[in-house]
């Protein structure tokens, strides 16, 4: 696990952009649990920072294609996958694998 920020820095609602190993992570405050996800759309690139966030789904802000936060897969464009990582937080520090993404 890899630190990525501190719990403060993502406060509920919010959104903040990291670079952990050389990877840019959004990670995503969505009703106290956070997420993180990476931050170019797999349709065709556009920055998820931008997103729209509700109820555990982000919602592209290009085309409004969505991605389930917890899994990564499109919820309504079946075979597309936006690349999550497993988040622990660790007292105040926000951790996440790089190696492995969630499922
Ligand atoms: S670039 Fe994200 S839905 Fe098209």
């Amino acid at each position: 696990m890899q630190f990525a920020a501190k719990l403060t820095e993502v406060p509920l609602w919010g959104k903040k952009l990291v670079t952990v190993n050389g990877e840019e992570v959004v990670l995503i405050n969505d009703k106290a649990t956070i997420f993180a996800c990476e931050n170019y759309c797999p349709h065709q690139g556009s920055p998820m920072l931008g997103g729209i966030v509700k109820n555990g789904v982000i919602s592209c802000p290009r085309h409004g294609w969505h991605y389930d936060l917890a899994s990564g897969a499109s919820t309504d464009h079946p075979g597309y996958t936006l690349k999550t990582y497993r988040v622990e937080v660790v007292g105040d520090d926000i951790m996440i694998d790089t190696a492995a993404e969630s499922d």
